[in-house]
């Protein structure tokens, strides 16, 4: 099928100032080396109290901007995020009326930190087969509202952001290469647990009837709990997994990709897994020094700075690569 797509501009929001390392430690048991030798993260940006929304618009204004396209033009807005406002209305909605992008019509996904690379993929299918011209995929996280500030095991970790790309139908070129491979172990589940809402109490229940969450054995409440080990043994494995599947998939060698561009949980994931890819490490995008782990923004707010920067090209070709909650995983190979 001959089907030509672009990326046709992207945008990024990161909130606040940025907290550094040294302050976790006047409240807690850790320090400056121990969370950056462990994980590369110096610095990650907190929401001062901005609603989840805020961020994504941010970014999705500064996408739409790039793209040089009207919000009018947007046939589909696709949000991914964990960290959601409001149940309803839902992101992708508000973020239609503040754009005023009136001809769009909308929905979430919560993927975790795979996230994007999924929106990316539905907004693919969406391009190859309907009349819709352009997609906005944002991606928005305030993880801030989900980790538990005593916890050090966790909380070091995460960053507040949002990414987004407007993805479009190439009305000019022939073909643009694309392939993407997803999967996903429910059996890992327990590794990453946060409480949505717990059962209801209601009027027609026995009194006595205890109401509790007995799925996972670390029940977390409403804070993310995570076996950290465990997840990293699933990140290294998989995240190499799903490039190698898109590359078979493309019959392409990994030698003929420009950048790859990971979800942002651990330098270490990062330089294991382009060890096993062997692949120089320059190529394995890392911004986690700055911006820690902002689950499914993580790789569009990557992207945004890449192009800003200049670093990447129009015509190179990417990996996105994600991992995360659930357990999910996937790759995907695209053009810029
Ligand atoms: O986006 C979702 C995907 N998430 C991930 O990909 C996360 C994957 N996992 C990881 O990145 C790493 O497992 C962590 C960064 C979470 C932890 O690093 P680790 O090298 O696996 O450390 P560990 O859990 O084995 O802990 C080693 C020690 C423990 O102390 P003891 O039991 O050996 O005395 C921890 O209590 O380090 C301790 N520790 C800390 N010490 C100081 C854990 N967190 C901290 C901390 N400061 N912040």
């Amino acid at each position: 099928m001959n089907f030509a797509y672009k990326i046709l501009g992207t945008g990024s929001y990161l909130p606040g100032p940025s907290v550094e390392n040294e302050r976790f430690s006047e409240f807690l048991d850790t320090s400056d080396e121990w969370i950056s030798t462990r994980t590369g993260i110096s610095r990650r940006h907190l929401s001062q109290g901005e609603p989840t929304w805020k961020m994504g618009l941010h970014a999705a204004t500064a996408a739409v901007e790039a793209a040089g396209i009207d919000a009018r033009e947007i046939g589909l807005i696709i949000v991914s995020t964990l960290t959601p406002d409001y149940t309803t209305p839902i992101l992708s909605c508000i973020l239609q009326k503040e754009l005023g992008a009136v001809n769009a019509f909308c929905f979430d996904v919560n993927e975790a930190c795979t996230g994007f690379i999924q929106c990316f993929d539905i907004a693919m299918r969406y391009l190859m087969t309907s009349d819709i011209r352009h997609v906005l995929i944002v991606s928005a996280e305030s993880l801030s509202k989900l980790v538990d500030y005593s916890d050090r095991r966790s909380c070091v970790l995460f960053g507040d952001g949002a990414g987004a790309v407007v993805l479009s139908r190439d009305l000019k070129s022939e073909n643009t290469p694309y392939e993407a491979f997803f999967g996903a172990d429910g059996e890992l589940g327990g590794a990453i647990v946060g409480e949505a809402f717990p059962p209801a109490r209601h009027p027609f229940m026995p009194e006595d009837m205890p109401v509790e969450l007995t799925r996972f054995d670390h029940p977390s409440g409403r804070h993310i709990a995570m076996q950290g080990q465990e997840v990293y043994r699933f990140a290294t494995t998989k995240m190499p997994f799903s490039v190698e599947k898109v590359l078979a998939r493309a019959n392409l060698s990994v030698d003929q990709i420009d950048r790859i561009i990971p979800h942002q949980a651990n330098d270490r994931i990062l330089q294991s897994a382009a060890k096993r890819l062997g692949i120089p490490s320059e190529k394995m995008v890392s911004h986690l020094r700055d911006m820690g782990n902002t689950s499914s923004a993580s790789i569009p707010i990557c992207l945004d700075q890449e192009v800003r920067a200049g670093r990447i090209k129009r015509g190179e070709k990417l990996i996105f690569a994600g991992f995360g909650g659930g357990l999910t995983y996937g790759a995907l190979l695209c053009e810029y």
